[in-house]
């Protein structure tokens, strides 16, 4: 046998080409023939891929996998040692290999009284002892018994962050405080650097009863803290004291770094303080939540870390075979490796969820958007797919025509939620209940419609409607039976844990982001250009910036 031909061999008996030779089998199929309803094999095939954990139900029947695949694919996962690298995330080992730290996220929502994994035990204390800390500080608020400069108590909490320190928090406060009338206090959130959305906030909100809270990892993220100084200069300007008081008032700093804090002027009895083993994406479950936890009571807070720490343990404990983040992992990297799908949507067919999208880009890019493993070498193929996505019933009205009828292939989560509990007279919720089933109806019809294409026409329908459905998109449909603390809990843990799991297939590292600190730098010395510190003129390597930064200067004069 010629080298070649033993080269052949060796791969034939690799996971990944078996899986690539799989795919190439797989793909030449229509989606809709593995979803023929008329057969018994289909709807075995149908049954043995949707699956039920609490409050929370996964369907994969409308992806391109067979039980075989779901097979090859375990197999994979098992050659890349997914099993023994879980052990080594909870057990505190130093899985974020560049930055020498653990990954300990799970140890925030580790429940008191209840054994962590040998290696988590210090990690899950530490956690406790500040989630007592932010509960002292959300019931003094609760109670009225937080006063801010001027001696009144505090109405509103302004959440100062960005990227991690923004997204989790504002998409529960969103989910889950759909009634502001249920809220115990406002909560309004502040990320982007241009001070645009603190302007209306300083027009409406009570100087004298506002609580700010800077949430920021490093305590140095420049967004935050241009953020923060505007808005104690307004407190300072509108309550006549001076910007040391305020901070002694109404300033709660939660960081990793407690002496930034202290140097900044946060009291140190209103510091919360998270380890730097908590990654800024992973954050909502950590003191990062305090705002979520003012607005909605430590009881919603409670629950939520109840229903992520569910999804640890099933994570941890299940074999992969019927593990939902391990499964999920699988069937997305078997989309965007092997069926060359680059890009995947996250489609909430629920208003509260309108920032899932925007939360699960930074989850799933910032970790695993990268090229170079953990063996620093190259990867030669495609990692993570572009997450991108919007509030599903408004995007049929905007970008589904393309899925429907353009050129690109995307594959899919559809989330929705089954029932919603409302507090209302009759009339009302009779109405909001035909909204509820109008919502779903169109979920299922699309998700029909994206695997299918033109064979979900029902045949009497045939001829007398325009056809031209690409379909075959495989997608998956998350279902929450009801938009509870736990089910968004348990959703986001398992957005998580998949996200580590493909980290393992493609051999990176999810928990660091070298990639967005050139963008920072850069823009440190324009700022000092557009400041007017000629020095920094050096850097600016290219004559389209340049020829902008004269535009801007020209129109700045
Ligand atoms: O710019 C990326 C990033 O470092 C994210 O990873 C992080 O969530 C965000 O900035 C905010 O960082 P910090 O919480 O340290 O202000």
């Amino acid at each position: 046998m010629n080298i070649s031909a033993l080269s052949r061999t060796a791969r034939a008996y690799t996971p990944v080409s078996e899986l690539h030779a799989h795919a190439e089998q797989l793909q030449a199929q229509p989606l809709s023939d593995l979803l023929n309803s008329d057969s018994a094999s289909a709807q075995k095939r149908a049954s043995s891929l949707a699956f039920t954990f609490g409050t929370l139900h996964v369907d994969f029947s409308k992806q391109r996998v067979t039980p075989h695949t779901l097979k090859l694919l375990i197999d994979w996962a098992r050659s890349c040692g997914v099993e023994p690298k879980r052990a080594a995330l909870f057990a505190g080992e130093k899985v974020n290999t560049s930055e020498g730290r653990a990954a300990l996220h799970m140890a925030a929502r580790w429940p008191k009284g209840k054994m962590p994994p040998r290696g988590m035990e210090t990690a899950a204390l530490f956690c406790q002892q500040q989630r007592a800390r932010l509960a002292d500080m959300v019931s003094r608020v609760h109670e009225g018994q937080w006063f801010g400069a001027t001696g009144q108590s505090i109405t509103d909490v302004v959440h100062i962050g960005v990227g991690g320190s923004d997204l989790g928090p504002k998409l529960i406060s969103e989910a889950l405080a759909d009634r502001p009338s249920h809220a115990k206090v406002g909560v309004h959130y502040v990320s982007t650097m241009d001070g645009a959305q603190l302007l209306p906030l300083m027009e409406h909100l009570n100087p004298a009863t506002t609580l700010l809270v800077l949430a920021s990892k490093s305590f140095t993220t420049a967004d935050t803290q241009f953020n923060v100084r505007t808005a104690l200069a307004w407190l300072s300007d509108a309550l006549e004291v001076d910007i040391p008081t305020v901070c002694r008032y109404q300033l709660v700093g939660v960081s990793s770094k407690p002496e930034k804090m202290t140097e900044f002027g946060v009291p140190h009895v209103h510091q919360l303080v998270f380890k730097d083993w908590i990654g800024g994406r992973f954050s909502i479950w950590s003191p990062i939540g305090v705002s979520v936890a003012m607005q909605l009571g430590m009881k919603a807070f409670d629950e939520l870390l109840a229903g992520a720490h569910a999804m640890d343990k099933h994570f941890l404990d299940a074999p992969l075979e019927e593990n939902l983040p391990a499964l999920m992992a699988l069937v997305g990297a078997w989309n965007c490796q092997f069926l060359n799908i680059p890009t995947h949507a996250v489609l909430p067919y629920d208003g509260r969820l309108k920032s899932l999208s925007a939360y699960l880009q930074q989850l799933e890019m910032e970790s695993n958007g990268k090229s170079v493993g953990l063996d620093g070498r190259s990867v030669a193929h495609a990692t993570c797919p572009i997450i991108w996505g919007d509030v599903g019933p408004n995007a049929q009205h905007a970008f589904y025509q393309l899925l429907h009828q353009g050129v690109h292939t995307v594959s899919a989560d559809f989330v929705a939620v089954a029932s919603r509990d409302v507090d209302a007279p009759e009339e009302v919720s009779e109405a909001l209940a035909a909204q509820e089933q109008l919502t779903l109806a169109n979920c299922l019809a699309q998700s029909q419609l994206f695997a299918l294409g033109d064979d979900a026409i029902p045949p009497a329908l045939r001829g007398h409607m325009a056809q031209g459905y690409r379909g075959n998109h495989p997608n998956s449909l998350l279902l929450l039976k009801e938009l509870s603390a736990w089910s968004i809990g348990a959703l986001l843990a398992l957005y998580e844990h998949k996200v580590f799991v493909q980290s393992v297939l493609w051999n990176l590292n999810p928990f660091d982001q070298p990639g967005v600190e050139l963008g920072k730098q850069l823009a440190t010395s324009l700022y000092e250009l557009l400041a007017g510190e000629a020095a920094a003129h050096k850097n600016v390597k290219d004559p389209s910036t340049e020829q902008l930064l004269s535009k801007i200067n020209e129109w700045r004069q």
